[in-house]
Protein backbone atom coordinates (compact mmCIF):
# COMPACT_ATOMS: atom_id res chain seq x y z
CA UNK A 1 0.00 0.00 0.00
CA UNK A 2 1.36 3.28 -0.73
CA UNK A 3 0.98 6.35 1.60
CA UNK A 4 2.16 9.93 1.87
CA UNK A 5 3.76 10.62 5.42
CA UNK A 6 2.68 13.79 7.26
CA UNK A 7 4.71 14.63 10.28
CA UNK A 8 6.66 12.25 13.12
CA UNK A 9 4.64 11.22 15.99
CA UNK A 10 6.08 11.29 19.72
CA UNK A 11 7.67 8.45 18.99
CA UNK A 12 9.96 9.12 15.50
CA UNK A 13 6.75 7.35 13.75
CA UNK A 14 5.38 8.87 10.41
CA UNK A 15 1.91 9.77 10.61
CA UNK A 16 -0.29 9.09 7.65
CA UNK A 17 -4.00 7.64 7.51
CA UNK A 18 -5.65 4.26 6.38
CA UNK A 19 -8.87 4.82 5.13
CA UNK A 20 -10.46 6.08 8.31
CA UNK A 21 -7.76 5.37 10.58
CA UNK A 22 -4.35 6.80 11.54
CA UNK A 23 -1.43 5.06 10.44
CA UNK A 24 1.83 5.19 12.16
CA UNK A 25 4.90 4.23 9.91
CA UNK A 26 8.08 3.35 11.39
CA UNK A 27 11.50 3.92 9.56
CA UNK A 28 9.58 7.00 7.56
CA UNK A 29 10.14 10.71 7.35
CA UNK A 30 7.76 13.46 6.49
CA UNK A 31 6.99 14.37 2.95
CA UNK A 32 7.87 10.63 2.12
CA UNK A 33 5.77 8.68 -0.16
CA UNK A 34 6.20 5.07 0.84
CA UNK A 35 4.97 1.81 0.10
CA UNK A 36 3.77 0.09 3.62
CA UNK A 37 3.49 -3.11 4.95
CA UNK A 38 0.60 -3.22 7.86
CA UNK A 39 2.28 -4.63 10.78
CA UNK A 40 -0.52 -4.24 13.86
CA UNK A 41 -4.05 -3.20 13.41
CA UNK A 42 -5.87 -2.01 16.03
CA UNK A 43 -9.42 -0.29 16.68
CA UNK A 44 -8.49 3.33 16.12
CA UNK A 45 -5.09 2.94 14.27
CA UNK A 46 -2.38 0.66 12.33
CA UNK A 47 0.78 0.25 12.42
CA UNK A 48 3.02 -0.26 9.91
CA UNK A 49 6.65 -0.61 8.20
CA UNK A 50 8.57 0.71 4.83
CA UNK A 51 8.82 -1.85 2.23
CA UNK A 52 10.09 0.61 -0.23
CA UNK A 53 10.97 4.26 -0.14
CA UNK A 54 9.27 5.68 -3.42
CA UNK A 55 9.96 9.18 -3.09
CA UNK A 56 12.54 10.06 -0.35
CA UNK A 57 12.76 13.04 1.84
CA UNK A 58 15.37 15.15 0.94
CA UNK A 59 16.64 14.97 4.80
CA UNK A 60 16.90 10.90 3.79
CA UNK A 61 20.22 9.77 4.92
CA UNK A 62 21.61 6.32 4.70
CA UNK A 63 21.66 4.40 8.45
CA UNK A 64 24.98 3.77 9.41
CA UNK A 65 23.79 0.45 11.27
CA UNK A 66 22.80 -2.70 9.52
CA UNK A 67 20.86 -3.39 12.70
CA UNK A 68 18.43 -0.68 12.96
CA UNK A 69 15.12 -2.09 11.55
CA UNK A 70 15.51 -5.11 13.73
CA UNK A 71 16.81 -3.15 16.87
CA UNK A 72 14.57 0.18 16.75
CA UNK A 73 16.66 1.56 19.72
CA UNK A 74 17.37 4.48 17.43
CA UNK A 75 14.17 5.52 15.38
CA UNK A 76 15.88 8.47 13.49
CA UNK A 77 19.07 7.01 12.38
CA UNK A 78 18.16 7.81 8.93
CA UNK A 79 17.31 11.12 9.42
CA UNK A 80 19.44 14.28 8.86
CA UNK A 81 20.61 16.03 11.82
CA UNK A 82 18.29 19.23 10.99
CA UNK A 83 15.48 17.41 10.54
CA UNK A 84 16.23 15.83 13.96
CA UNK A 85 16.74 18.76 15.33
CA UNK A 86 13.33 20.21 13.96
CA UNK A 87 11.42 17.27 14.62
CA UNK A 88 12.43 17.72 18.43
CA UNK A 89 11.96 21.37 18.96
CA UNK A 90 8.52 20.85 17.73
CA UNK A 91 7.49 18.26 19.05
CA UNK A 92 8.34 19.97 22.92
CA UNK A 93 6.75 23.22 21.57
CA UNK A 94 3.38 20.88 20.40
CA UNK A 95 3.23 19.43 24.18
CA UNK A 96 3.96 22.97 25.92
CA UNK A 97 0.77 24.30 23.98
CA UNK A 98 -1.39 22.02 24.20
CA UNK A 99 -0.58 19.63 27.05
CA UNK A 100 0.79 23.00 29.42
CA UNK A 101 -1.45 25.32 27.79
CA UNK A 102 1.42 27.51 27.65
CA UNK A 103 3.01 29.76 25.05
CA UNK A 104 4.99 27.49 22.76
CA UNK A 105 7.27 30.38 21.82
CA UNK A 106 8.82 29.69 25.73
CA UNK A 107 10.27 26.68 24.02
CA UNK A 108 13.71 27.60 22.79
CA UNK A 109 16.64 25.75 20.34
CA UNK A 110 17.79 22.30 20.56
CA UNK A 111 21.94 21.84 22.05
CA UNK A 112 23.12 19.06 19.88
CA UNK A 113 26.86 18.08 20.05
CA UNK A 114 28.45 14.53 19.33
CA UNK A 115 25.58 13.32 17.10
CA UNK A 116 26.97 9.41 17.25
CA UNK A 117 29.12 7.32 19.52
CA UNK A 118 28.23 9.92 22.80
CA UNK A 119 26.08 6.83 25.45
CA UNK A 120 28.70 5.92 28.06
CA UNK A 121 26.74 3.26 29.27
CA UNK A 122 25.09 -0.16 27.75
CA UNK A 123 23.49 -2.87 28.77
CA UNK A 124 23.75 -6.04 26.92
CA UNK A 125 21.24 -9.30 27.47
CA UNK A 126 22.02 -12.54 26.42
CA UNK A 127 19.92 -15.70 25.20
CA UNK A 128 20.63 -18.47 23.96
CA UNK A 129 24.33 -17.76 24.08
CA UNK A 130 23.71 -14.76 22.11
CA UNK A 131 24.75 -11.20 23.13
CA UNK A 132 22.95 -8.09 21.93
CA UNK A 133 20.20 -5.63 22.91
CA UNK A 134 16.32 -6.12 23.17
CA UNK A 135 14.34 -5.46 20.25
CA UNK A 136 11.78 -2.64 20.98
CA UNK A 137 9.00 -4.07 23.23
CA UNK A 138 10.02 -7.59 23.51
CA UNK A 139 12.39 -9.77 24.96
CA UNK A 140 13.90 -11.10 21.51
CA UNK A 141 17.92 -10.12 21.31
CA UNK A 142 19.31 -8.56 18.20
CA UNK A 143 22.24 -10.05 18.27
CA UNK A 144 24.75 -6.71 17.32
CA UNK A 145 29.22 -6.70 17.14
CA UNK A 146 28.63 -2.87 17.31
CA UNK A 147 26.88 -0.27 18.29
CA UNK A 148 26.53 3.23 16.27
CA UNK A 149 25.19 5.26 19.77
CA UNK A 150 27.87 3.89 21.98
CA UNK A 151 31.52 4.92 22.75
CA UNK A 152 34.11 3.14 20.64
CA UNK A 153 35.46 1.86 24.15
CA UNK A 154 32.77 -0.33 25.00
CA UNK A 155 32.31 -1.15 21.26
CA UNK A 156 36.01 -2.59 21.15
CA UNK A 157 34.76 -5.08 24.13
CA UNK A 158 31.77 -7.12 22.32
CA UNK A 159 33.84 -9.53 20.74
CA UNK A 160 35.60 -10.42 24.09
CA UNK A 161 32.04 -10.72 25.71
CA UNK A 162 30.66 -12.67 22.79
CA UNK A 163 33.76 -15.12 23.27
CA UNK A 164 32.71 -14.66 27.26
CA UNK A 165 29.03 -15.87 26.63
CA UNK A 166 29.79 -18.55 23.67
CA UNK A 167 32.21 -20.28 26.31
CA UNK A 168 30.13 -23.47 27.49
CA UNK A 169 31.39 -23.33 30.93
CA UNK A 170 29.81 -19.71 31.17
CA UNK A 171 25.93 -18.87 31.86
CA UNK A 172 25.62 -15.10 31.26
CA UNK A 173 22.16 -13.34 31.94
CA UNK A 174 23.60 -9.66 31.15
CA UNK A 175 26.34 -7.55 30.88
CA UNK A 176 26.56 -3.84 31.97
CA UNK A 177 29.71 -1.75 30.70
CA UNK A 178 29.99 2.58 31.72
CA UNK A 179 32.86 4.04 30.79
CA UNK A 180 34.34 7.21 32.44
CA UNK A 181 36.47 10.14 31.97
CA UNK A 182 38.85 10.74 35.15
CA UNK A 183 41.19 13.12 33.97
CA UNK A 184 42.80 12.46 30.87
CA UNK A 185 42.03 8.54 31.06
CA UNK A 186 39.26 6.99 29.72
CA UNK A 187 38.08 4.28 32.59
CA UNK A 188 35.73 1.30 31.79
CA UNK A 189 33.92 -0.26 34.55
CA UNK A 190 31.83 -3.71 33.64
CA UNK A 191 29.61 -5.19 35.76
CA UNK A 192 28.58 -8.90 34.92
CA UNK A 193 25.10 -11.20 36.04
CA UNK A 194 25.42 -14.80 35.70
CA UNK A 195 27.85 -17.44 36.07
CA UNK A 196 31.74 -17.06 34.77
CA UNK A 197 34.44 -19.49 35.37
CA UNK A 198 37.66 -17.26 33.54
CA UNK A 199 37.38 -13.86 33.71
CA UNK A 200 41.64 -13.21 33.36
CA UNK A 201 41.28 -11.66 30.37
CA UNK A 202 38.85 -9.35 31.19
CA UNK A 203 40.02 -8.22 34.26
CA UNK A 204 43.13 -6.99 32.21
CA UNK A 205 41.27 -5.14 30.36
CA UNK A 206 39.39 -2.95 32.68
CA UNK A 207 39.45 -1.16 35.28
CA UNK A 208 36.69 -1.98 37.36
CA UNK A 209 34.85 -5.37 37.57
CA UNK A 210 31.91 -6.88 39.00
CA UNK A 211 30.63 -10.34 38.92
CA UNK A 212 27.12 -11.00 40.57
CA UNK A 213 27.28 -7.57 42.96
CA UNK A 214 31.04 -8.73 43.92
CA UNK A 215 33.92 -6.84 43.21
CA UNK A 216 36.66 -8.78 41.77
CA UNK A 217 38.95 -5.48 40.81
CA UNK A 218 40.62 -3.53 43.42
CA UNK A 219 38.60 -0.58 42.66
CA UNK A 220 34.48 -1.17 42.60
CA UNK A 221 33.14 2.26 40.86
CA UNK A 222 34.59 4.45 38.34
CA UNK A 223 35.76 7.93 38.90
CA UNK A 224 34.44 10.47 36.66
CA UNK A 225 34.76 13.96 36.02
CA UNK A 226 32.29 16.59 34.77
CA UNK A 227 33.97 20.25 34.77
CA UNK A 228 35.87 20.96 37.69
CA UNK A 229 34.18 18.16 39.75
CA UNK A 230 35.08 14.81 40.20
CA UNK A 231 32.31 11.87 40.82
CA UNK A 232 32.61 8.82 42.01
CA UNK A 233 29.95 6.19 40.10
CA UNK A 234 29.11 2.30 41.33
CA UNK A 235 27.22 0.27 39.03
CA UNK A 236 24.06 0.51 40.65
CA UNK A 237 23.98 4.56 40.42
CA UNK A 238 22.22 6.50 37.87
CA UNK A 239 24.99 8.75 36.06
CA UNK A 240 23.42 10.67 33.12
CA UNK A 241 24.41 9.08 29.58
CA UNK A 242 26.41 11.79 27.63
CA UNK A 243 28.56 13.20 29.13
CA UNK A 244 29.43 16.51 27.02
CA UNK A 245 26.04 17.65 27.13
CA UNK A 246 25.37 16.83 30.55
CA UNK A 247 28.19 19.63 31.26
CA UNK A 248 26.21 21.56 29.37
CA UNK A 249 22.84 20.98 31.09
CA UNK A 250 24.53 21.57 34.68
CA UNK A 251 25.99 24.92 33.45
CA UNK A 252 22.46 26.09 32.58
CA UNK A 253 21.92 25.41 36.41
CA UNK A 254 25.29 26.92 37.36
CA UNK A 255 24.53 30.36 35.79
CA UNK A 256 21.41 30.67 36.83
CA UNK A 257 22.41 30.28 40.26
CA UNK A 258 25.19 32.56 39.92
CA UNK A 259 23.02 35.52 38.20
CA UNK A 260 19.98 34.96 40.70
CA UNK A 261 21.74 35.21 44.40
CA UNK A 262 20.76 31.32 45.67
CA UNK A 263 20.71 30.47 49.60
CA UNK A 264 19.16 26.85 50.36
CA UNK A 265 18.54 25.01 47.51
CA UNK A 266 16.49 21.51 47.39
CA UNK A 267 17.68 18.93 44.95
CA UNK A 268 15.22 16.47 43.98
CA UNK A 269 15.71 13.37 42.58
CA UNK A 270 19.74 14.16 43.14
CA UNK A 271 21.12 10.71 41.67
CA UNK A 272 25.25 10.81 42.89
CA UNK A 273 24.94 14.27 44.07
CA UNK A 274 26.07 15.75 41.01
CA UNK A 275 23.98 18.93 40.46
CA UNK A 276 24.12 19.54 44.01
CA UNK A 277 27.82 19.73 43.80
CA UNK A 278 27.98 21.44 40.92
CA UNK A 279 26.59 24.51 42.15
CA UNK A 280 27.69 24.46 45.87
CA UNK A 281 29.97 27.01 45.44
CA UNK A 282 27.70 29.81 44.22
CA UNK A 283 24.85 28.78 46.53
CA UNK A 284 24.29 28.56 50.45
CA UNK A 285 23.49 25.21 51.14
CA UNK A 286 21.85 22.17 49.09
CA UNK A 287 19.68 19.27 50.39
CA UNK A 288 19.53 16.64 47.48
CA UNK A 289 17.28 13.56 48.10
CA UNK A 290 17.38 10.20 46.11
CA UNK A 291 15.31 6.89 46.57
CA UNK A 292 18.84 4.75 45.15
CA UNK A 293 20.99 3.68 48.01
CA UNK A 294 24.04 3.07 45.89
CA UNK A 295 23.32 6.59 44.32
CA UNK A 296 23.35 8.31 47.72
CA UNK A 297 26.07 6.56 49.12
CA UNK A 298 27.83 7.87 46.04
CA UNK A 299 26.82 11.62 46.77
CA UNK A 300 27.88 11.42 50.62
CA UNK A 301 31.59 10.56 48.70
CA UNK A 302 31.29 12.87 46.11
CA UNK A 303 30.54 15.77 49.05
CA UNK A 304 33.96 14.30 50.71
CA UNK A 305 36.23 14.33 47.52
CA UNK A 306 34.68 17.50 46.17
CA UNK A 307 35.40 19.07 49.75
CA UNK A 308 31.92 20.99 49.57
CA UNK A 309 30.60 21.13 53.09
CA UNK A 310 27.17 22.75 52.65
CA UNK A 311 25.95 20.23 50.69
CA UNK A 312 23.76 17.04 52.54
CA UNK A 313 22.06 14.46 51.20
CA UNK A 314 18.98 11.88 52.13
CA UNK A 315 18.05 8.61 51.00
CA UNK A 316 14.22 8.37 50.68
CA UNK A 317 11.49 8.19 47.92
CA UNK A 318 10.89 12.47 47.29
CA UNK A 319 7.26 11.65 48.11
CA UNK A 320 7.89 9.89 51.21
CA UNK A 321 10.15 12.90 52.41
CA UNK A 322 8.83 15.91 50.67
CA UNK A 323 6.17 16.89 53.30
CA UNK A 324 9.08 17.15 56.21
CA UNK A 325 10.90 19.97 53.96
CA UNK A 326 10.95 22.88 56.14
CA UNK A 327 12.29 26.21 55.59
CA UNK A 328 12.78 29.03 53.32
CA UNK A 329 13.71 27.70 49.85
CA UNK A 330 15.15 29.90 47.23
CA UNK A 331 15.27 27.31 44.34
CA UNK A 332 13.93 23.55 43.90
CA UNK A 333 15.43 21.73 41.04
CA UNK A 334 13.54 18.47 39.86
CA UNK A 335 14.92 15.97 38.19
CA UNK A 336 12.69 13.09 38.17
CA UNK A 337 11.99 9.42 35.57
CA UNK A 338 10.28 9.84 33.00
CA UNK A 339 6.97 8.97 34.81
CA UNK A 340 7.40 12.95 36.10
CA UNK A 341 6.45 14.15 39.52
CA UNK A 342 3.41 12.83 41.78
CA UNK A 343 0.56 14.46 42.60
CA UNK A 344 1.91 14.70 46.39
CA UNK A 345 5.29 16.50 44.96
CA UNK A 346 3.72 18.47 43.23
CA UNK A 347 1.47 19.86 45.94
CA UNK A 348 4.27 19.80 48.36
CA UNK A 349 6.29 22.40 46.06
CA UNK A 350 3.32 24.39 45.57
CA UNK A 351 3.45 24.84 49.97
CA UNK A 352 7.49 25.29 50.15
CA UNK A 353 6.89 28.46 48.14
CA UNK A 354 10.36 28.43 47.11
CA UNK A 355 11.05 31.62 44.65
CA UNK A 356 12.08 29.51 41.93
CA UNK A 357 12.11 25.78 40.19
CA UNK A 358 14.03 24.51 38.02
CA UNK A 359 12.97 21.60 35.81
CA UNK A 360 14.87 18.83 34.50
CA UNK A 361 13.35 15.96 32.42
CA UNK A 362 13.44 13.50 30.21
CA UNK A 363 10.04 13.02 28.70
CA UNK A 364 8.56 16.32 27.43
CA UNK A 365 5.21 15.06 27.78
CA UNK A 366 5.03 14.22 31.91
CA UNK A 367 6.84 18.02 32.00
CA UNK A 368 4.25 19.65 29.89
CA UNK A 369 1.91 17.73 32.28
CA UNK A 370 3.68 18.93 35.41
CA UNK A 371 4.33 22.40 34.37
CA UNK A 372 0.01 22.94 33.79
CA UNK A 373 0.01 21.89 37.57
CA UNK A 374 2.73 24.21 38.86
CA UNK A 375 1.76 27.24 36.97
CA UNK A 376 -0.84 27.47 39.26
CA UNK A 377 1.59 29.73 41.32
CA UNK A 378 4.30 29.51 38.79
CA UNK A 379 5.49 31.11 35.52
CA UNK A 380 7.12 29.91 32.97
CA UNK A 381 9.97 31.70 32.31
CA UNK A 382 11.96 29.84 29.42
CA UNK A 383 12.67 25.87 28.25
CA UNK A 384 15.54 25.08 26.86
CA UNK A 385 16.39 21.85 25.04
CA UNK A 386 19.49 19.33 24.99
CA UNK A 387 20.01 16.39 22.81
CA UNK A 388 20.99 14.37 25.10
CA UNK A 389 20.07 11.35 23.22
CA UNK A 390 20.92 11.63 19.57
CA UNK A 391 19.12 9.50 16.74
CA UNK A 392 16.58 8.80 19.43
CA UNK A 393 13.00 10.20 19.96
CA UNK A 394 13.92 11.01 23.45
CA UNK A 395 14.63 14.80 24.37
CA UNK A 396 16.55 16.44 27.29
CA UNK A 397 14.78 20.04 28.44
CA UNK A 398 15.04 22.22 31.05
CA UNK A 399 12.46 24.57 31.87
CA UNK A 400 13.01 27.63 34.42
CA UNK A 401 9.71 28.59 36.79
CA UNK A 402 9.33 31.74 38.85
CA UNK A 403 6.88 32.28 41.45
CA UNK A 404 4.27 34.71 40.53
C1 LIG B 1 16.93 11.40 35.79
S1 LIG B 1 17.77 10.81 37.21
C2 LIG B 1 18.48 12.31 37.79
C3 LIG B 1 19.72 12.19 38.63
C4 LIG B 1 20.56 13.45 38.81
N1 LIG B 1 19.81 14.65 38.96
C5 LIG B 1 21.62 13.56 37.75
O1 LIG B 1 21.63 14.55 36.99
O2 LIG B 1 22.48 12.65 37.65
C6 LIG B 1 16.44 10.44 38.24
C7 LIG B 1 16.81 9.97 39.63
O3 LIG B 1 15.59 9.80 40.36
C8 LIG B 1 15.75 8.74 41.30
N2 LIG B 1 14.38 8.34 41.66
C9 LIG B 1 13.48 7.65 40.94
N3 LIG B 1 12.30 7.60 41.58
C10 LIG B 1 12.45 8.30 42.74
C11 LIG B 1 11.60 8.64 43.84
N4 LIG B 1 10.32 8.25 43.86
N5 LIG B 1 12.10 9.38 44.84
C12 LIG B 1 13.40 9.78 44.83
N6 LIG B 1 14.26 9.49 43.83
C13 LIG B 1 13.79 8.77 42.80
C14 LIG B 1 16.62 7.75 40.57
O4 LIG B 1 17.31 6.95 41.51
C15 LIG B 1 17.55 8.65 39.75
O5 LIG B 1 18.75 8.90 40.46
Amino acid sequence: MMVKIKKLDYFGRGVSRDKEKVLFVEGSLPEEVVDIEIIKENKKFNEGKVVKVIEASPMRIESPCPYSKECGGCCLLHADSTLEDEYKVSKVKELIERVAGLDRNLVGDILTLKKLHYRNKAVFHVKNRRLGFYKEKSNDIVEIDSCRLIREEINQLIPVFKDLVKNEKNDIEEIMVRVGNNNTKDKVMVSIKGEVRDLEKLKELVDVLILNNRKVTEESQLLINIGPNRYYVSDKSFFQVNDTVVIKLYDEVLNFCKSHSIGKVLDLYCGTGTIGIYIADVVGEVLGIDSASSSIKNAKENKKLNQKNNVRFICSKVEDYIDRVKGNYDLVIVDPPRAGLDNKTISHLLKIKSKNIIYISCDPSTMARDLKKLSVDYEVSGIKLFNMFPKTYHCESIAVLERK
